[in-house]
């Protein structure tokens, strides 16, 4: 290329969508006089990202750079809007998906968008994020991974990277490149209804497995850009209120809840999602000072800043949002925002705000770059379309090995009168509502937002697993126990709590098992064989009182599409490893209950034991 492309003189440009998508910007440059028609700085990959970024930048009208801040909901824009306003990311909210809902028409989903988005003036390419947060998890056939606090129980932050690169290569194949994920939320108070969607209750577990980012982010072609949320403070609510106000002092914040950040920002994640909730009763949507001066300048946060889901509309505590809250938002440090249907209003109030001096151009420019610079270093003006060579990885042999591996390593045994492992030749009686149930194993943000009971995706239900591990033993199902007699070595209870998300998932009340599920053992305990409950829930419950009647316990989490994993761990396969995440209260009324708070808990953080013939390291 003459070198004075690169001092172009001409700022005319011409887009052309070529046949694989790709777009060929064409700047007519004037070079000694001579018209040259030649790709447009910003087009070429040889230039340095902040030289292509300063190009475009340079390029681009008010009414592009609005476009690129905003993120509608798919369900909510047409193809046609999504070129005429420039839009710069589109999302599917949890749940959100093509029909029919395979990898395949996900792909086709995303190049049509991706199509929709080159044809516009500057053939700026779109961002597509989904909560991929356990595995590419809204796709039917995606390999489902342990939730977080599973991972959690691992302590093993290099299976959580391979996690993140086999997650990143499944949404890769579908053409998505942003994750919503991780959360490094610190979970101080079990009643919250995410508690599963963290790692562990002290920092240092979210700041460990921060690697997940890494696989997420240098996975090759397959890179995805991920997001470390919810900042700040969204795991320290009063009562667990999700959406709550954390009411701690700077140092407690700081000491608890900035650390994953920290470590998210030092291993380059890509975004940072603001938290719905409140610090000492100011929404974090608004709060410039940690946004702006702690995430942006102290963490040296280069990345870009992306609201919460109409996060911005509870900014005044009204429904809705005003020129106010948007002005206030993007001021704080919101570089992006995630407005599912009102998107043209934003675009309004923020063109308002800019035009009335409300929010300057120096700050649009800023989130501009920032976001610019993530799609540079993704590739993606490169690269816009699906990678469809990794739909075979898509649930595939390799992946449900590696989540199976991780549910095996997941799996906290709390108790062990001797009945555990379980004998090959064994005569074992199972129960439980969530026994042969992959919906009820895998828990929310699976296919659905709130994810449901029922067979909603491929996978090993837990008695699957059973039966493959141990073909020889005579397994005998029955939901809830009646069938059961005096004849078997064992009875094994799965059971615990149904799927749910956010806020649905909140408990203030009773923190134990439900009736049922009581009943079931109950009835399992009657027959006079040895009982082995295994919990799938997002949280430790409330069951110390029934304890002493339990033969054995064991926390298996929210394992994920792979049950056999369970199974492994309760045949001795693989010996128990994992370790409690969380602090296991004695009765709900001592939450929030947290380690080194001084209160004595059922199980203390940490917690697991392992088989005595087999000493886990
Ligand atoms: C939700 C969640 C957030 C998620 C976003 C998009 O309300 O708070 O974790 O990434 O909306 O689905």
């Amino acid at each position: 290329m003459p070198s004075c492309m690169h001092g172009f003189f001409g700022k005319a440009t011409r887009s052309r969508v070529v046949g694989c998508g790709m777009v060929v910007v064409l700047a007519l440059v004037t070079c000694g006089g001579r018209v040259e028609p030649g790709p447009a700085p910003y087009m070429d990959s040889r230039l340095a990202v902040e030289d292509r970024v300063d190009d475009l930048l340079d390029r681009m009208s008010l009414d592009d750079k609005l476009g690129q801040m905003t993120q509608p909901e798919r369900r909510y824009i047409t193809l046609q809007e999504i070129t005429r306003y420039r839009i710069g990311s589109v999302l599917s909210s949890g749940g959100s998906a093509p029909t029919p809902n395979t990898a395949k028409s996900w792909a086709d989903m995303y190049d049509g968008l991706q199509r929709a988005a080159l044809a516009g003036p500057l053939g700026i390419p779109l961002m597509y994020g989904v909560d991929a947060v356990h595995g590419h998890n809204t796709v039917v056939g995606a390999t489902v991974f342990p939730h977080n606090i599973g991972l959690g129980a691992t302590r093993d932050p290099r299976l959580v990277r391979e996690i993140g690169a086999a997650t990143a290569k499944e949404m890769a194949a579908t053409g998505v490149d942003w994750n919503f994920a991780p959360c490094v939320c610190v979970v101080r108070n079990d009643r919250w209804g995410r508690t599963y969607e963290s790692f562990g209750e002290v920092p240092e577990l979210p700041s460990m497995m921060t690697t997940v980012i890494d696989g997420m982010q240098d996975a090759g072609p397959a890179s995805v850009l991920a997001t470390a949320k919810h900042y700040l403070g969204d795991g320290g609510t009063e009562g667990g209120d999700d959406r709550g106000d954390t009411r701690v002092s700077e140092k407690e914040l700081r000491a608890v809840h900035l650390p994953p950040f920290r470590a998210a920002v030092k291993r380059g994640v890509g975004s940072v999602m603001i938290s719905y909730s409140s610090w000492n009763g100011l929404k974090m949507h608004r709060h410039r000072y940690l946004i702006r001066d702690v995430l942006k300048r102290e963490l040296g946060f280069t990345g870009f800043v992306v609201s919460d889901y109409n996060g911005i509309d509870q900014i005044d505590g009204q429904p809705g949002f005003t020129k106010d809250e948007v002005s206030a938002a993007v001021n704080a440090g919101i570089d992006m925002v995630m407005v599912p249907a009102k998107w043209r209003r934003f675009i309004d109030y923020l063109r308002d705000a800019v035009k009335a001096g409300e929010v300057s151009m120096a700050r649009i420019d800023d989130a501009n770059r920032r976001i610019l610079t993530k799609k540079f270093q993704l590739g993606l003006f490169e690269r816009p379309m699906a990678d469809r060579s990794y739909l075979t990885t898509v649930g595939g042999a390799a992946h449900r090995k590696l989540a199976r591996r991780a549910v095996a390593a997941s799996q906290v045994l709390l108790k062990n009168d001797g009945v555990l492992p379980l004998d090959d030749e064994d005569k074992i009686f199972v129960a439980g509502d969530s026994a042969n149930d992959i919906g009820m194993q895998s828990g929310g943000w699976t296919i659905t937002w709130q994810g449901k009971a029922g067979p909603i995706t491929p996978g090993t239900t837990i008695l699957d697993g059973i039966r493959k591990v141990a073909p020889s033993a005579s397994i005998t199902y029955g939901k809830d126990g009646t069938g059961i007699d005096g004849s078997y070595d064992a009875a094994v209870a799965v059971v615990g709590e149904r799927p749910y998300a956010e806020y649905h998932g909140d408990r203030t009340g009773d923190l134990g098992l439900d009736a049922g599920d009581l009943r079931t053992i109950d009835r399992l305990r009657d027959a006079g064989v040895p009982v082995v409950v295994v919990l799938v829930s997002g949280r430790p419950l409330d069951i110390a009182e029934r304890l002493p009647g339990w033969d054995a316990l064991v926390a298996a989490w929210l394992p994920g599409t792979e049950g056999g994993g369970v199974a492994d761990v309760l045949f001795g396969r693989t010996a128990p490893t994992g370790r409690l995440p969380v602090t296991w209260m004695r009765d709900g009324d001592q939450q929030p209950i947290n380690r080194g708070d001084g209160k004595r808990p059922l199980f203390p953080f940490g917690h697991g034991l392992t088989y005595r013939w087999l000493r886990s390291g």
